[in-house]
């Protein structure tokens, strides 16, 4: 690859609750910080997507605010990063038909995702935008290319989001396919060790705003006293070995790897060091951890919340910095596609 080579990264998140989770945080946005710092950034809060199912103007309004405002407590800097709301760039909705008429309907039938989330109400009362989904998340992705061969797209997400990419990988190809090299395949990028972190009371399901009850969630902006008892009343499993074991002790398994990913240290560290002190000493320094760890999120997230126009500022500034990119790659596509100019 030449010197010049463009290393860009592309993520999005949905403004669906008004706090996101502690699998948000490990499988997804600690990863968005990090790759600051060796690549160019674009992070995304996807209004649009966040209306696929039913939701109040208000609601949406707000929790897209507190979106941005808990990135930036976390430590997306938007000096560094371009941080902004989906529905400012047009182009995002633009080229989603483009790719959706490449795409087949039995293709986009495939997606597990949908199949779960319309599974509660029956496929028949799902919204089309909910079907659409994954295409939509594709356009978000390809947007952001760098020219093909002149550098790399990766996408920070957790192993539920593996099919999605996998279709914006399939979509690049039939794109350049068709119409001439246009796009770089994206790349998934999921450190296995936090790809999927789980329920704290149904240890084997994903930890999920829309499914799992509230004291299976740890929520980023939980109070110190919540978080602390929903770690201290995590399912665990028989026997008292705090040992990693995902068949027989899923619990167990799911506490040690958010030990491990939130302290930085091995999960074999962590069993040496609790080897016969039981479930309960473990806990506590696991809630102590957490508490610790997410408490200066929450005093910062609340600061930015205070300034509405300065958070705005930001996200106008991003707006602004993605327009640039989703712009130029819109022209390309239209022209590719063989849009008339516009005089
Ligand atoms: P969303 O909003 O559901 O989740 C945001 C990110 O958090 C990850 N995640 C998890 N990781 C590990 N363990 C968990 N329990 C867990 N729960 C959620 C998700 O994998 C995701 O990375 N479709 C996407 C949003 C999206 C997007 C994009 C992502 C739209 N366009 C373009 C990447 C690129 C979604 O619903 O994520």
């Amino acid at each position: 690859m030449s010197q010049a080579a463009t290393r860009r990264v592309l993520s999005g998140i949905q403004p669906t609750a008004d706090s996101f989770h502690l699998g948000n945080y490990l499988g997804a946005l600690r990863q968005w910080v990090a790759l600051q710092d060796s690549y160019e950034t674009f992070y995304c809060v996807v209004d649009l997507h966040a209306i696929t199912v039913p939701t109040e103007p208000a609601d949406l309004r707000r929790r897209s605010r507190r979106a941005a405002a808990q990135l930036v407590a976390m430590g997306v800097d938007p000096a560094r990063s371009a941080l902004f709301v989906q529905s400012h760039v047009p182009e995002h909705a633009e080229l989603a038909w483009v790719l959706g008429c490449l795409t087949g309907f039995g293709e986009a039938n495939q997606m597990t995702q949908f199949k779960d989330k319309s599974a509660k109400q029956g496929t028949a009362a799902a919204s089309v935008g909910l079907f659409t989904y994954p295409i939509l998340q594709a356009a978000d992705i390809l947007l952001y290319s760098p020219p093909p061969g002149a550098g790399e797209l990766l996408v920070p997400v957790g192993e539920d989001q593996r099919q999605h990419l996998e279709l914006s990988r399939t979509l690049a190809q039939r794109f350049n396919h068709r119409y001439g090299e246009t796009f770089v395949l994206p790349d998934a990028h999921i450190p296995k060790a936090t790809a999927k972190i789980t329920d704290l009371q149904e240890p084997t399901a994903k930890m999920s705003k829309s499914s799992s009850t509230p004291q299976g969630i740890i929520d980023v902006l939980d109070e110190p006293g919540v978080a602390r008892r929903k770690i201290m009343r995590a399912i665990t499993d028989t026997g008292t070995e705090v040992t990693a074991d995902e068949q027989n002790k899923p619990g167990v398994t799911n506490l040690l790897r958010i030990f491990s990913a939130l302290a930085g240290e091995p999960i074999e560290d962590l069993e040496r060091r609790y080897a016969g002190t039981g479930y309960g000493q473990f806990k506590k320094d696991l809630a102590q951890l957490t508490v610790d760890t997410l408490a200066p999120i929450r005093e910062r997230t609340e600061k930015l919340l205070a300034d509405d126009d300065q958070l705005d500022r930001i996200l106008g500034q991003g707006a602004e910095r993605a327009s640039a990119v989703a712009t130029r790659t819109m022209a390309i596509v239209r022209d590719r596609v063989g849009f008339v100019g516009r005089g």
